[in-house]
């Protein structure tokens, strides 16, 4: 045993010392690293260490959430963590982003420690939420939010935004990214909205897996990949009361058709880690649920990746959830539940009762064995043990470069969503002697634009603003030229009575209004509101500039839909942009004046009233009105809903079979016109099927397939979109999906034909 581990050892040594050669191929032989003979030297201390998570806070200079500035590495407190305390991996950053040269430092001083002086001289696994980019690197690319991702329909244009994330941060020498949210967004209240890529699953489902891809491409060891954590598992998204971390009751049957498609197949296309829904699922907090972190996660699913707690978890099973009568219980219930690594993050609270735990035989040993192998294998998995450094052997000269921002400039153009167009106000066209009003909070904002996770966890601090950036009022003045533009500052509470007054003195001089509203970045609990409908300041704005009497545009830089159906009658167009990031004030303003059509589609429902918020594949019965009619579904703008300044004719549709029997496919074949002799176009087909009758209450209808396709001026163009069987299933009586046989309607841009299913 001794010999094989200094066999081991040694050869750690070797392969990290024979990394430093610039541009090596990620395809360089891997060491072999037996993990189970590893393990089986290690002690109890060292493997309950690998399973430890500490914040960067508690190992640099100054005081948790009270960091010296500039920010370093308290040398001591490192080696107390990394090889007094063993700790196995680290997270987030201290306050705010870093430069890629001080991540590089740190990085550097980090996995010096680990691979030099501790005794086996396993790397740290580092994580970070770069959730839309390497935002906490200053030189990264702020992407549009993952909502504004999903709203362009386009999973090839995910998957790149998440490689150059990956990318980015991987450039750092942080190898694990908190990232995809796979949790559904269909709870506009909750703060978490714009992290999500929507309320439906097979939207969600595809993006996801596309994300996941670009995030660990075919091998996550190689030097410009991470590992994706998906999260958070599981059912997290969809509280009752709309505010994050509060209780979610779902039925086994709705978790299963709606909640838990998206990490299925996040496990299918291999990802690495998955992170813990910090709430409670019907009654029992998830970090303490053998049934789900267990039974479903490790045994239904087959995952064999980490699982990471979020934030403090385990301990808040006393205090918070009050299913643990001490701290120690608190530990016991989630490592026998089926966690991995706590992200325990500030203190040795865990790393110390665990080790009592295991000592007193309260936790079994092989409990430990089985996720610090997990553990190693994913840092093996992410070559770590070959290189723990990747910008050591590897050049990443690309990091916030002109191509990472024109592939940023084309998400957001292609998110933006044309939900209004009155008239065809859009695109503005300038008149002579007068001018273009933009005000409204997010019109001279980037933090609007960027929201949360931006530069720092709440994205609400300016200072950490990307230099060279436009915001939507200097990206119109570039467009329009200044002498058109009319700018009228204006702050998230107020557009102040003196200015409004003032505009009223100088009416005739404006041809349009631009107001760009808003909510300030938030997420998790600073993001919780009482109040769905958007601040009475802003539609009180919108109200007093109506009476100039000229075309209005709105658009909406938000984190979820704020309900504006009191002002929506006083506006002309209406912009949706969710949180665009970097390149949206530029990607507004070209879609403005008509040099971008717009093509994003709404990945979501936008209610109409605060207390109607139906999702689009809601039951018939949910629709039931008072006067008994199925008209109680009036959201302002249904879900996949988007305008283009190119009409479009959905010119007929054909089924390849009216009889679809098991085992086949079933072709839709669509005919589109672009009639537009001035604009390219690109279309999202979306095939919705409405399942006639069915053993459960159907859907009213669900999305089983979509493409994003491209039209040019007055071209015409056949296409065929294809579903089987099983993606006409449902979660049935027993908890399992089933198809069942009957007949199906199909409808496709407003076209409808019924096809039957028979199993032979
Ligand atoms: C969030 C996670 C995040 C983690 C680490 C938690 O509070 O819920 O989504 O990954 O913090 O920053």
């Amino acid at each position: 045993m001794r010999s094989l581990f200094y066999i081991l050892l040694s050869s750690i040594i070797l392969l990290n010392t024979s990394c430093s050669d610039k541009n090596v191929v990620s395809s360089e032989p891997k060491k072999e690293v037996d993990l189970n003979a590893l393990i089986a030297q290690m002690s109890i201390e060292e493997k309950v260490g690998q399973m430890t998570q500490l914040n960067l806070d508690v190992i640099s200079v100054g005081e948790v959430y009270n960091l010296v500035e500039p920010h370093s590495l308290d040398q001591e407190k490192l080696k107390r963590a990394l090889v007094e305390k063993h700790v196995g991996s680290i997270l987030n950053v201290g306050g705010h982003a870093y430069s890629l040269e001080h991540w590089q430092e740190i990085m550097t001083q980090i996995q010096r420690v680990a691979t030099e002086d501790s005794r086996f001289k396993i790397p740290v696994l580092y994580g970070i939420d770069a959730i839309h980019g390497a935002n906490y690197l200053t030189e990264g690319t702020l992407f549009p939010q993952p909502l504004a991702q999903a709203a362009t329909f386009n999973p090839d244009q995910v998957e790149r935004c998440a490689a150059i994330t990956a990318y980015e941060t991987r450039a750092t020498g942080v190898p694990w990214n908190f990232s995809p949210v796979l949790d559904l967004g269909r709870q506009p209240l909750w703060s978490r909205m714009f992290e999500t890529y929507g309320e439906d699953v097979l939207l969600a489902r595809t993006m996801g897996i596309a994300c996941i891809k670009g995030y660990q491409g075919d091998d996550p060891s190689n030097p410009e990949k991470v590992s994706a954590c998906m999260k958070h598992f599981l059912g997290y998204s969809y509280s009752y009361t709309g505010k994050d971390r509060t209780p979610v009751y779902i039925h086994d049957r709705q978790l299963r058709e709606y909640y838990l498609p998206t990490f299925e197949a996040a496990v299918e296309q291999g990802a690495l880690s998955v992170m813990i829904n910090s709430g409670e699922l019907n009654g029992i907090p998830v970090h303490s649920d053998p049934k789900i972190l267990t039974d479903l996660l490790r045994k239904e699913l087959g995952f064999d990746g980490v699982a990471v707690t979020d934030w403090e978890d385990v301990m808040k099973l006393k205090d918070h959830h009050r299913v643990a009568a001490t701290l120690k219980d608190a530990v016991q219930m989630s490592v026998m539940a089926g966690i991995d690594m706590s992200m325990t993050p500030n203190d040795y609270t865990f790393t110390d009762l665990l080790i009592e735990l295991v000592k007193e035989g309260s936790v079994p040993e092989s409990r430990l064995d089985e996720s610090v192998y997990r553990i190693l294998l994913m840092k093996k998995r992410l070559g770590l043990f070959d290189h723990p450094l990747a910008f050591k052997h590897h050049q990443f000269p690309d990091v916030g470069s002109i191509k990472h921002d024109q592939v940023n400039y084309e998400t957001a153009c292609e998110a933006i969503t044309l939900l209004k167009n009155e008239k065809e106000i859009l695109p503005v066209e300038a008149k002579a002697g007068k001018k273009i009003l933009v005000t409204g909070p997010s019109s001279n904002s980037m933090i609007l634009l960027n929201g949360a996770w931006s530069r720092t966890w709440q994205g609400v601090d300016p200072k950490y603003n990307d230099e060279g950036k436009q915001t939507i009022a200097e990206a119109l003045r570039e467009t329009f030229g200044n002498a058109l533009v009319h700018q009228e500052i204006c702050t998230l509470d107020v557009l102040d009575q003196a200015a409004l007054e003032d505009i009223m003195k100088r009416k005739g001089e404006f041809s349009h209004v631009i107001i760009c509203l808003g909510e300030l970045p938030s997420s998790e609990t600073p993001g919780n509101i009482e109040d769905l409908t958007l601040e009475e300041a802003q539609l009180k704005a919108v109200e007093g500039l109506a009476s100039l009497g000229v075309p209005m545009v709105a658009v909406l830089v938000e984190n979820r839909p704020r309900i504006i159906s009191r002002i929506e009658p006083l506006l002309d167009a209406v912009l949706m942009a969710y949180n665009p990031g970097d390149e949206g004030g530029r990607a507004i303003a070209d879609i403005i004046i008509g040099k971008v059509n717009p093509s994003g589609r709404l990945p979501i429902t936008y209610p109409r009233y605060v207390n109607s918020l139906l999702t689009y594949d809601h039951k018939n019965t949910e629709r039931l009105h008072f006067d008994f009619s199925w008209n109680a579904f009036n959201p302002q703008w249904e879900f996949g809903t988007g305008l283009s300044y190119a009409p479009v004719l959905y010119k007929g549709m054909t089924l390849s079979t009216d009889t679809l029997r098991k085992g086949e496919k079933l072709q839709i074949n669509i005919s589109l016109e672009n009639m537009s002799p001035i604009y390219n176009h690109q279309e999202v087909i979306m095939v919705f099927v409405a399942d006639k009758v069915a053993s459960i209450t159907p859907s009213n209808k669900r999305l089983r397939a979509f493409k994003k396709v491209s039209l040019g001026k007055r071209e015409s163009a056949e296409f065929t979109l294809e579903i089987s069987p099983e993606d006409l299933a449902f979660v049935g009586i027993d908890n399992t999906w089933i198809t069942e046989e009957g007949e199906f309607e199909v409808e496709v841009g407003g076209k409808t034909s019924s096809f039957y299913y028979l199993k032979k």
